[in-house]
């Protein structure tokens, strides 16, 4: 049984596999052909913070794939009145075939993990984001080919997205230009790297943007992190992704952000909402990317690919 905590819990060689069967279903998709690999089956989502994307795409891709869901909060489960995290993980996946936690520290998910009887998947924690970078890569492929010996710049906060970017860097063969304000710096040994090699840090954003195949960046303060939130304004102020950075970058480079987006903070509306931008598809894409990694804790490599 494989669980999908981080990005490292799986090799290149599934991820291209991967990134092909999502090309598949996303073709199937836009046919309206019928794709019920997953019949019958069920997929707990359990969310412990806000959620859009996550929350739709899985929702929709389970019955797309002909299954149901059950949708669960920290607000009205028993998670809320302290159940210890373990007891929920071996009650709940006695009941389902496959398991979506978005919470808070990466530790919760991997005591949940530790006593499922199915496969856990990381819809989002302080630490990681594998889903969103899963469906990244996969929208970089769809515009410009392979991600392998690119350079992605991250300008923003040493995050989950910017831990997830960097293990994605080390595993499929691209290097990462970081950009954080003094004190949100990324820590190589909490993104879980073997080496450095991957990835260099810059002071100035507009040197991590310099040549870059594709932009990046996220939220000033993520969710958890609220009390921050003045501090961060203040901290983050040049931190924003404009034209100039854009102009800094490859004339073929694309601009990426998770969503949900701030215009005027970390990004200005004419870089998000401009040409380069593949936020959008980005969007879509957690649906189809979602779909063939959730076929694929369950079934494995299906054929055709
Ligand atoms: N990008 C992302 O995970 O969005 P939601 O918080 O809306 O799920
Ligand atoms: N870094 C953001 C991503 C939201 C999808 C957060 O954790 O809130």
């Amino acid at each position: 049984m494989k669980h999908y905590l981080q990005f490292s819990d799986l090799d290149a060689g599934e991820y291209a596999y991967l990134f092909e069967r999502a090309a598949l279903i996303k073709k199937k998709f836009k046919a309206y052909e019928k794709h019920h690999t997953l019949a019958d089956r069920t997929l707990a989502m359990i969310f412990e913070k806000a959620s859009t994307r996550t929350r739709v795409s899985f929702e929709t891709g389970m019955y797309q794939l002909g299954g149901s869901v059950v949708h669960l909060t920290t607000a009205d489960s028993q998670l809320g009145r302290a159940e210890p995290i373990e007891d929920s993980a071996r009650v709940i996946s006695r009941m389902v075939d496959l398991v979506m936690i978005r919470t808070f520290e990466q530790t919760k998910i991997e005591r949940f993990a530790e006593h499922s009887r199915v496969p856990v998947i990381n819809g989002l924690t302080n630490e990681f984001h594998p889903c969103q970078i899963l469906a990244d890569i996969f929208t970089y492929i769809e515009h410009r080919g392979s991600i392998k010996g690119k350079t992605v710049a991250w300008v923003g906060d040493g995050n989950n997205m910017a831990n997830t970017w960097l293990q994605a860097s080390e595993l499929l063969g691209f290097k990462v230009h970081v950009s954080t304000p003094g004190g949100y710096e990324v820590d190589q040994s909490v993104a879980g790297l073997r080496s450095g090699d991957s990835y260099k840090v810059f002071r100035d954003p507009m040197d991590a943007c310099a040549g870059a195949d594709l932009v990046t960046t996220d939220v000033w303060t993520s969710m958890g992190f609220e009390a921050e939130n003045e501090a961060r304004r203040l901290a983050f102020n040049d931190w924003c992704v404009d034209g100039e950075m854009m102009r800094a970058a490859r004339p073929d480079a694309l601009f990426m952000h998770c969503l949900p987006a701030h215009r005027g903070e970390e990004v200005e509306a004419d870089v998000i909402d401009g040409p380069q931008s593949v936020v959008w598809d980005e969007a879509e894409n957690r649906l189809h990317a979602q779909k063939a990694l959730m076929e694929y804790l369950l079934l494995g490599r299906v054929n055709p690919v």
